[in-house]
Order: C-alpha cells, then structure tokens, then sequence
C-alpha cells in the first residue's frame, strides 16, 4: 500500500470517489503543494500531480509522487493523459502569472495548459509580486477567465506580495467548487458563548466552544451558500464574520434588520445579564452579584428569515425532547435542536431534531457530519 492511502478519508468522505487534477506552476509556493495535496486527500480526493518545467526547478515531481501516490505528468505521451484522464477539478495552485495569462487564451504549450482545455471545471490559486498582479494585463486576464466561468480563490496581500492563499482556504474552496450546488442561499449562523460584563475587564460566561457553529459555517461554505456568522471566536477568515462579546452586542446586531435564508441560532446566550460596574472591582473583598433575566434571543430571529433553527441544551438525555419540544413552541422556531452536556466543548455530538410537528430524528457524530443533517433541514 501506497504511505498516501493510509490518510486517504482521515478528515471526511467529502471528496470520495472525486479526482483532482493539481496544475503545479513555477512559483516559490510550490513549496506548499505537499501539504495541499495531503489534505485533499484527506478529504477522500484521488489527486494527480500535473507539474509545468518551471515547477520541476521549485520541487521534485517524485516529490509529488510521493504526497499523492500517482506520477507526477511533466508532459503528455502517447497516453494523451489530458483526454484519457476523468478528473472531476483542475486546481491550478499555486498559478503563475505566466500560466493564468495561458489559460486566459487558450494557449496550450505544456501539460498543464492543455489540461486547462479539456477541464470541466477550474480553480486557479494566483500567487506572485504585487506588481505582476497589478499589472493591467494580468488583470484584463483574470476578468476573461472569470467570464468564462473558471473560479479563483483570491490571494492575500501583505509584504507587496499576492501570496497563495492559505491551505485552508484552498481546500474549502475546492470543497465549494465540487459540492455547491446551484443558487446558494443566505444562510446567518451564530455561534459561541456570550460574556456578560461585571465590570470593565471582568465577564460571567460558559463553557461553549463555538465548534458546532464553526462547523455548521464551513460546510454552509463548502454548499456554495452566502455565509455569514455572527461569532464570540475567530471563524476561518473566509467567512464573512461579525464578532459579538454580550448579549447587547447581538441585540445590536439584531437591530440591523438584515434578512436570510435561514438562521442558525448554536450560541450559548446567557440567560441572565449583570448590572455592570465602571473600572475594576477591586480584589480581596467579598461581593454579591445580581443576576437579572436577559431578553430572549431567538423570537427576535424569527422575522429575519423564513426557517430558524435554535438549540437546546438539556442536563441529560431523558429531558432533550420535552425542553427541545417546548422551545419550538415558546421561541416560534422551524427546528429545535436537543443536545445534552457532554457535547459541550466536545468535538463530536448526539443531537436531537425537533420540529413544529415533534421529533423529526435523532443522529450523533463528528460536529462535522452533524453540521451536514442540520443544513439538510433548510
Ligand atoms: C525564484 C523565482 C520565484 C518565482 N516566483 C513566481 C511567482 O510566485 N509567481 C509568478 O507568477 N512567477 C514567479 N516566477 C517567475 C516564473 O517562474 C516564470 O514566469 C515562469 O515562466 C513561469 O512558468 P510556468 O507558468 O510555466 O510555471 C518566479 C521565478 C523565480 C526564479
């Protein structure tokens, strides 16, 4: 057995029974193909390595062979590889400047260019000095490309460079490329713990993580939904994300009247707020503290968008249906989704799926999996 197959799937079956064909053009992010290619195939991608000359000068096609378990192509032979090959992406990362500007014509004077005519679907990763970016030429030819359809994932700026994006970002954008189906819907998530202020440097809070909500958000991404969070923790920075510490700061928010497809309502919201004192309490004095009832959250949800989902968090597993069941009711939701305290911090969970008509069904999982039967409910 090939050292690659032994990760093949780790991470999810995501890109199961998917082959991806990784364009290797000649920039120094080359250096970070075998990371990417590993990762995809973690996703359960079959990938195979199409390296330009110039790639070869960054890094070894056995290199290659070696992170992913199939030769790399430098050239086409009498197997005509572009044509007799099924690949189902061509990620083109990093992509030169040299090499997008071919693609753009349809110039074909390499492997990798070739493939780019044969290809159903394209993912270009650009990676080069700020001046070629910038350069009006480069740009006129990102815009043909677009227009044709072909998908970027955007560089990031710094140090008068368009570096390659991150790893992680790449991987979520071939997830999005692959799985999103047509006419993403705008989906709100929120998700974390709020810290209700003492004082000035002081907050009562719990013990929610924020994975589920991280995990809902990406793979609402990875759908080819409009994401947007609304987070106590930093999300990946591809998701559009509005930070929140108190439940005021979310009333805040609330207040913008913005409207969605769906939310998805996973934040542990203190059910209480604290009359909040100026400065610092000082230290070494005993202190009574008067909790209040705070305002509740997921009625104010309800006219932001046609489908709103919440959570419930019960003690045990005996009283999830009955106080997922009331919620429903009392919060006006489409979905309650029980869940007991172990799942807190946790990365896997037992869910319960409630809705206006009773239980719809119970799964449990890796947050990951889970975050898939949730979105399948909107
Ligand atoms: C050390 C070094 C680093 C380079 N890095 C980049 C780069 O990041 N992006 C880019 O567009 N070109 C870069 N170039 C220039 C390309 O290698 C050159 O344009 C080449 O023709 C690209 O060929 P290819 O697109 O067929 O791989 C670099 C060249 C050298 C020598």
């Amino acid at each position: 057995m090939h050292p690659s197959e032994s990760i093949k799937g780790a991470l999810s079956q995501k890109l199961e029974g998917r082959t991806i064909v990784l364009g290797i053009s000649g920039g120094i992010a080359c250096v970070e193909c075998v990371k990417l290619a590993r990762q995809l195939i973690r996703h359960g991608a079959e990938v195979i390595p199409v390296m330009t000359d110039e790639a070869c000068r960054f890094i070894s096609p056995m290199t290659m062979e070696f992170a992913t378990g199939n030769a790399a192509i430098t050239g086409l032979s009498g197997k005509t590889e572009h044509v007799s090959i099924d690949f189902d992406l061509l990620l083109v990362a990093p992509c030169t400047a040299n090499t997008l500007s071919k693609i753009a014509l349809g110039i074909a004077d390499n492997a990798l260019t070739t493939f780019a005519l044969t290809a159903r679907k394209m993912l270009l990763a650009p990676s080069m000095h700020l001046s070629m970016y910038e350069n009006e030429v480069l740009q006129r030819h990102i815009k043909r490309c677009r227009e044709r359809g072909i998908l970027f994932v955007p560089p990031e700026m710094g140090e008068r460079k368009a570096k390659m994006a991150g790893i992680e970002r790449i991987v979520a954008d071939s997830l999005r490329a692959l799985r999103a189906g047509r006419g993403g819907k705008r989906v709100l998530i929120i998700g974390g713990a709020t810290g209700e202020p003492l004082d000035d440097v002081r907050v009562i809070t719990n013990l929610s993580s924020g994975k589920m909500a991280r995990a809902l958000a990406m793979e609402a991404y990875e759908r080819g939904m409009d994401v947007e969070a609304w987070a106590s923790f930093p999300m990946p920075p591809y998701i559009t994300t509005e930070h929140f510490t108190s439940i005021h700061d979310l009333l805040g928010l609330i207040k913008r009247e913005r409207t969605y497809d769906a939310v998805i309502n996973c934040a542990a919201i203190s059910d209480f707020t604290v009359a909040k004192q100026k400065g610092k309490i000082k230290s070494g004095k005993k202190m009574t503290v008067t909790l209040e009832p705070a305002p509740r959250v997921n009625p104010l949800l309800r006219k932001m968008a046609k489908t709103v989902i919440g959570f419930k968090l019960a003690e045990n597993e005996s009283e999830v249906i009955p106080r997922a069941t009331e919620l429903v009711e009392k919060d006006d939701l489409d979905y309650a989704i029980g869940n007991t305290i172990e799942s807190l911090g946790s990365d896997s969970v037992r869910i319960w799926i409630v809705g206006k008509k009773g239980p719809v069904r119970e799964t449990s999982g890796k947050k990951e999996e889970v975050a898939m039967e949730i979105l399948d409910l909107i």
